[in-house]
């Protein structure tokens, strides 16, 4: 049988999402009734960080940790990766050893050929073009406050970076209608675009892409590796804040996210970051629930 691996959602079938993120809310209850539940014990993760990381760090060892596995942090500063070790090889050797790797990196074709070389599941923790496990967070944290996001309109604001590519993904995956409001010039993949018409549209003003939405996205203007570009950036992202005037042209029970680390003053006020329809507290909580799920339905043995 061939390895399963997450790079990113299309890897997995709409009912396997679905299912991933019932097990994930139905795991949290678990957790927080103090139930111990390890189908992982003896399992170890390697974690591979090419960028820096709190939540996905964090989600990712103490949900090995509680599902009674192990989890490995690996930079490249301290491995043989950092020194130019082919991931061909490095990926031979870790998944020799290890039952699962995540990893975080830049350029999307290095996690797949990490996933090509590996004898174990891969998991995609970030690349340049996609952030899988952020929408299994995202859209359970979706379904425990407002049910199905099928049918619903989702308002992108922003860059059109690996979060907004995982965002076109899911619109596909979980049915739902994704308005982008991006600056010219910051556009997502327009391959990507065209071949989710049916579910994405690009609408340049973001009060007009507001209108009537149930759920508004945004994320940092500048992302991991484009640091120089902060003051560019910052200029051609001006009108392009989640702020209280933009909320108030959604719908009434309109949901605000963001993957978080936040930049308040910036890609949003610090008034919607705090405001009662925020559930970003909940939205990185549920990362370690979600990839709790994912690391069962990879790793636990059947
Ligand atoms: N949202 C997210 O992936 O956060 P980290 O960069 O802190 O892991
Ligand atoms: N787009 C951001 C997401 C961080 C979780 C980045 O890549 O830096």
């Amino acid at each position: 049988m061939s390895i399963k691996h997450f790079l990113t959602l299309q890897d997995f079938s709409t009912a396997e999402l679905n299912q991933l993120m019932l097990r994930a809310t139905e795991l949290k209850k678990v957790q927080k009734s103090g139930e111990i539940f390890e189908p992982l014990k003896n399992k170890t993760l390697a974690m591979i960080f090419e960028k820096s990381s709190t939540r996905t760090r964090i989600s990712f060892e103490i949900g090995m940790s509680q599902l009674g596995g192990h989890a490995l942090f690996l930079s490249p500063r301290d491995t043989q990766l950092g020194r130019g070790e082919p991931i061909e090889d490095t990926a031979k050797v870790i998944s020799s050893m290890a039952d699962g790797i995540m990893i975080r990196t830049f350029g999307h074709d290095i996690v797949e050929k990490m996933a090509e070389h590996s004898q174990v599941p891969v998991i995609n923790a970030l690349t340049d073009d996609y952030h899988p496990c952020q929408l299994l967070a995202d859209m359970q944290t979706y379904h425990e406050h407002r049910g199905s996001i099928e049918g619903k309109t989702v308002l992108w604001v922003g860059d059109g970076n690996n979060m907004c590519h995982s965002y076109i993904n899911a619109a596909k995956q979980y049915g739902f209608k994704l308005r982008i409001a991006s600056p010219e010039d910051y556009d997502p993949n327009p391959k990507m675009v065209e071949a989710n018409r049916e579910h994405v549209e690009i609408i340049r003003n973001p009060m007009d892409a507001a209108e009537n939405v149930d759920l508004v996205v945004t994320d940092v203007w500048a992302s991991m590796g484009q640091e120089e570009e902060q003051k560019k950036r910052e200029r051609a992202f001006k009108d392009y804040q989640v702020n209280t005037a933009l909320m108030q042209q959604a719908n009434p029970d309109a949901l605000f996210m963001h993957c978080l680390p936040a930049h308040r003053g910036e890609e949003v006020s610090a008034e919607v970051m705090d405001a009662k329809d925020s559930v970003v507290w909940d939205e990185a909580e549920n990362r370690l629930h979600a990839q709790k799920a994912l690391l069962e339905y990879l790793m636990a043995d059947a």
